[in-house]
């Protein structure tokens, strides 16, 4: 098959052809190890294609068998479709396992993407998979989505299917953007005013800062510690990581909202202050007191307890010092532990919780902005405003993801023409992303190696539904997908992007049948249009202020 996405790194066919079929009667083998796509395959393409995919012995013939192989690299997997054997997926671990049946739910054709079958089944149901040795393997350990879920909430369903998208792209780690300004969505216990007071605001702004529209309609959500136990499991039975962020201590304003006195209190009036209704860069961070650390403190730990996620993000972007300036508390601090300014003091806020999470076996990840003033040994950087922050942290010894807002922003408008709904940012479009390259040829092979991977990075600002976020990510993520799990991609310029989008057009059949509002190469349909909300559409202009 030519049309897999994203390509897989060899596939042989044999000359003879030949093909497996299945059908009701086929039984499926799972060995010990593989029962997450056991599952996978029994609800989710099994109920597509009218095949119940019964339970065989491992030596019963079954015609869809699913093993381990140590010999195999943990994520990679050796798909085997033989005219006698039957299909095999063979990986080196259960991950590989799964990226297997994505990429042999492709090889079944776009009805196995549905939820439940429509009658295409050849033969009276039967399904022909073609002969052919599938090798594969992907070039990142981290391919994530980052979804802001602050701006605009997301319902928790809507999340449960974007798990689904990104494991049919063979994405691993979705990084949950959990808190910020206009927004805080996840349950704390302890702290019940974050969710009672911080998840709502009366209002939003429609459409980025040049825009004088409101949305009167109050927003707002939360997921409660259930819904949380739900997403990670979901996504652990995809072979995804979700990673939670709570961003401190800027873009802290609901938090601030729902407990005044985690704010500068000596500069501000932090009860009179709202949950966020716009968007850009806030002045209220929060103030840096012991209370403050041992409140933040006690979000964590319940935070520990839903996530098992070695890495925990703790943002660290977009904190202007001005509070911190005018604070006498603050620079009391500054002058108690022998700092030499505020960025030195977002550093030692930064690296307590480096230190609180080391403890705790866990790892802290942080927007770039966390090398200032000195990084925290051991943590790891969301390099976003471009490359230089992920050049300097991994020349220093720092892992890094790479998500450069130039290249990844998912949010930013994906072509120059008038109809784009609510346009901010760069121009990027579907082959601006097939050309990223996540390592920069600034890294030597070593500190190559402290690249992690790479995400695409949706910020919802302007994104008031699930239809929104579909149009903006879809299909960049596709090619994005590929450059993140591809071993076989050139440098940018000698990628095949031609090739890559009459792959798209088989693609695009499967995203129709996953229902998928993704933006169509001639453009937004008239209802994906948004004439009249304004967005930034100023080439070069810094994002989200
Ligand atoms: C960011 O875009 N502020 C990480």
């Amino acid at each position: 098959m030519t049309d897999l996405i994203p390509a897989p790194a060899a596939v042989d066919a044999p000359r003879g052809g030949g093909a497996v079929r299945l059908d009701a009667e086929t039984t499926l083998y799972a060995a010990p190890g593989t029962e997450t796509t056991a599952n996978w395959l029994r609800t989710t393409v099994g109920p597509a294609l009218g095949l119940p995919l019964a339970p065989g012995g491992a030596d019963d013939g079954s015609a869809l068998r699913l093993v381990l192989d140590d010999t195999l690299a943990a994520e990679a997997y050796r798909l085997s479709v033989d005219g006698t054997r039957g299909i095999e997926l063979r990986g080196g671990s259960g991950a590989g396992v799964f990226w297997a049946a994505q990429t042999l739910r492709q090889l079944l054709g776009a009805e196995a993407f549905r939820s439940a079958p429509v009658g295409h089944g050849e033969d009276g149901g039967g399904w022909n998979v073609p002969a052919q040795v599938i090798e594969d393997a992907p070039r990142f350990g981290w391919r994530g989505l980052m979804l802001d879920v602050a701006r605009h909430f997301m319902p928790k369903h809507d999340v449960l299917r974007y798990l689904d998208l990104l494991a049919a792209h063979k994405l691993n780690v979705f990084h949950f953007h959990l808190t910020d300004d206009q927004g805080w969505r996840i349950e704390i216990k302890r702290y019940p005013r974050l969710t009672e007071v911080g998840s709502w605001r009366p209002r939003s702004k429609w459409g980025h800062r040049a825009s004088d529209l409101w949305n009167e309609t109050p927003h707002g959500g939360h997921y409660t510690q259930d819904d949380i136990r739900e997403i990670v499991a979901y996504a652990a039975a995809r072979h995804i990581t979700v990673v939670p962020e709570i961003d401190i201590p800027g873009h802290s304003q609901a938090a601030i909202a729902a407990y005044p006195e985690l704010g500068n209190t000596d500069v501000v009036d932090t009860a009179s202050l709202g949950v966020w209704e716009t968007w850009g860069v806030n002045p209220n961070i929060l103030a840096p007191t012991e209370n403050v650390l041992r409140f933040y403190e006690g979000v964590f730990e319940e935070l520990l307890d839903l996530f098992p996620s070695r890495f925990v993000h703790i943002g660290g972007d977009e904190a202007p010092k001005d509070q911190w300036k005018e604070s006498a508390t603050a620079q009391a601090r500054i002058a108690e532990l022998g700092l030499s300014g505020e960025d030195e003091l977002q550093s030692w806020f930064i690296r307590h919780f480096d230190t609180w999470l080391t403890e705790r076996g866990r790892r802290l990840i942080g927007w770039d902005e966390i090398l200032e003033g000195g990084l925290a040994p051991g943590a790891a950087v969301s390099s976003w405003r471009g490359y230089a922050g992920g050049i300097a942290a991994a020349k220093a010894g720092h892992d890094v993801v790479m998500c450069p807002e130039q290249q990844v922003y998912l949010d930013h408008r994906q072509h120059g023409g008038p109809d784009e709904p609510v346009p901010i940012g760069y121009v990027r479009t579907l082959e601006d992303v097939y050309r990223f390259e996540p390592v920069p040829p600034e890294l030597t092979e070593e500190e190559a190696r402290h690249v992690l991977g790479t995400q695409a990075n949706v910020w919802t600002e302007v994104m008031e539904n699930r239809s929104r976020v579909d149009y903006q990510v879809f299909p960049r993520l596709v090619a994005f997908a590929e450059v993140a799990w591809s071993t076989t991609l050139p440098a940018p310029a000698e990628r095949d992007f031609a090739g890559f989008e009459s792959r798209l057009g088989a693609h695009f059949q499967r995203l129709d049948a996953l229902g998928v509002d993704y933006r169509r190469p001639t453009g937004p349909l008239p209802r994906q249009q948004r004439p009249g909300v304004l967005g930034r559409p100023i080439e070069g202009a810094p994002p989200n202020v």
